[in-house]
């Protein structure tokens, strides 16, 4: 029996999903509606289906029909990519209405609806999976083979330093992920993958998180104190951002075009907002330092304007180092090819034991986004005899920890205070109504 889809959120991640329902996984799925807040965009998203993945259009049903939607379309799984602040409305509706849920990460960007989304878990019975895509990458599995098979011994520490460049990072202060409110800021948003990966990595969970940081290059104050005093609000119709490198000009991208542009009638959403506008309240410069259950120490950092995008992660253990350097591809999301989003351009994973020569790991080279991470993981969502050795499927577990580094981080920003990731939510806690 085929299992049914049906999707909320129909911008630029959501094709991810249902392209690949509509070819690769046809034979074991089948969509059968999208939903979101914008005609324009879901009708759009019925035109792909028809013209790249020669699928007949589903039943499109507004964010105020949700219910009528799982009423009428039977689906058994709800994948939810819309934006991040409404990801629990649409997770804890779903197992209520007796559905598994899929969700984009993060699973959501605080605390009190993370415990509404465990308390549902508990109450329902119903299942949530995180799609995780950066566990995938072979490189990133490799590390954890290695870890497990105790090649550095005990990790005692870890050096994480994520880089985002001027055309991927700036893209988060284009649009709803500039407002706080609506993304939980990047140690939510972005750094939610990065602390998963530790997660996984070490096989353990945070306990302790203290963070600092700011807006220090994006936004109009810091644009001024460099000397800029020519400022616009959004890219389309402006003459000062034909000059300005980080402007986003939709009408050159016939994708991006149908996408926002023409969509934006009905809601105001403005894909191409200036980097260097007001009202930006999230953080582009970011360190974090965290404990671990296991004693593990992480010291972390996030860049939201590099000239060159990836990573570098180093591990100390008691046999000795791991150096990994990951170079990416950049790519604004639905601005580009698929295939080219988080394209490994240059990676090493060196180990350095303690007494010994050092030497490197080969990882073999595979296809799609994300380094090979992305077809991995559309493979262990869609397909049901997959086996995975590593056991990648990210739960809800999985989906709160990560996030609660990053709401831990951010209530450290506000206090200067460390964090106790076990004062924000409660696991095991039974509902008393
Ligand atoms: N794992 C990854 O690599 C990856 C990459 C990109 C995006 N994402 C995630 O995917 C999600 C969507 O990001 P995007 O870049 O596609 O954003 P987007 O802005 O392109 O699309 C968001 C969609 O949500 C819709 N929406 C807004 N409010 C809604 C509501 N109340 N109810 C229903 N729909 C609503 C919008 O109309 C829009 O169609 C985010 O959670 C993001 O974190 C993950």
């Amino acid at each position: 029996m085929k299992k049914a889809y049906a999707l909320v959120g129909t911008g630029g991640r959501a094709e991810f999903f249902y392209g690949a329902i509509a070819k690769e996984f046809k034979d074991m799925c089948e969509l059968v509606a999208f939903c979101d807040t914008n005609q324009t965009r879901m009708d759009y998203a019925n035109h792909l289906l028809e013209e790249t993945y020669d699928h007949f259009p589903v039943r499109t049903y507004m964010a105020n029909a949700f219910e009528e939607m799982v009423d009428t379309e039977k689906p058994d799984v709800i994948i939810v990519t819309s934006i991040d602040r409404t990801h629990h409305l649409y997770i804890i509706r779903a197992l209520e209405l007796g559905c598994d849920v899929i969700t984009e990460k993060p699973m959501t960007i605080d605390e009190e609806k993370c415990q509404d989304i465990l308390d549902t878990i508990d109450k329902t019975g119903n299942k949530v999976r995180v799609a995780f895509n950066y566990r995938y990458a072979p490189h990133n599995t490799k590390i954890r083979e290695l870890i497990a098979n105790g090649v550095l011994g005990k990790v005692y520490s870890v050096n994480f330093e994520w880089a985002l460049d001027t055309q991927h990072g700036a893209d988060y202060f284009r649009r709803w992920h500039r407002d706080k409110r609506n993304s939980g800021g990047l140690l939510v948003h972005k750094s939610t993958h990065h602390f998963d990966l530790v997660n996984f990595w070490l096989g353990t969970h945070p306990d302790t998180v203290y963070a600092a940081g700011g807006l220090r290059f994006y936004g109009k104050e810091n644009a001024e104190s460099r000397g800029i005093t020519s400022f616009y609000q959004r890219a389309y119709g402006s003459e000062y951002a034909k000059e300005d490198p980080f402007a986003l000009h939709l009408e050159d991208n016939p994708h991006l075009k149908s996408m926002y542009l023409d969509a934006e009638k009905e809601d105001g959403y403005q894909r191409d907002q200036s980097v260097f506008g007001d009202g930006i309240s999230i953080e582009d410069t970011l360190g974090v330092l965290v404990t671990y259950k296991n004693k593990a120490l992480l010291n972390y950092s996030l860049h939201a304007y590099l000239p060159w995008e990836g990573y570098i992660v180093t591990f100390n253990g008691s046999k000795g180092r791991m150096e990994v350097r990951v170079r990416e591809q950049s790519y604004v999301n639905a601005g580009g090819e698929k295939q080219e989003e988080g394209r490994i351009e240059e990676k090493s994973i060196t180990i350095l034991p303690m007494f010994g020569t050092s030497y490197q790991v080969e990882v073999d080279e595979v296809e799609g986004g994300h380094g090979g991470g992305d077809p991995a993981l559309l493979n262990n969502l869609f397909n049901p005899d997959i086996h995975d050795e590593w056991n990648r499927a990210a739960s809800h577990i999985d989906g709160a920890m990560s996030i609660l580094t990053g709401i831990a981080g951010n209530k450290s920003l506000q206090t200067g205070q460390a964090v106790k990731v076990n004062s924000l939510v409660d696991f095991n806690r039974k509902e008393e109504q």
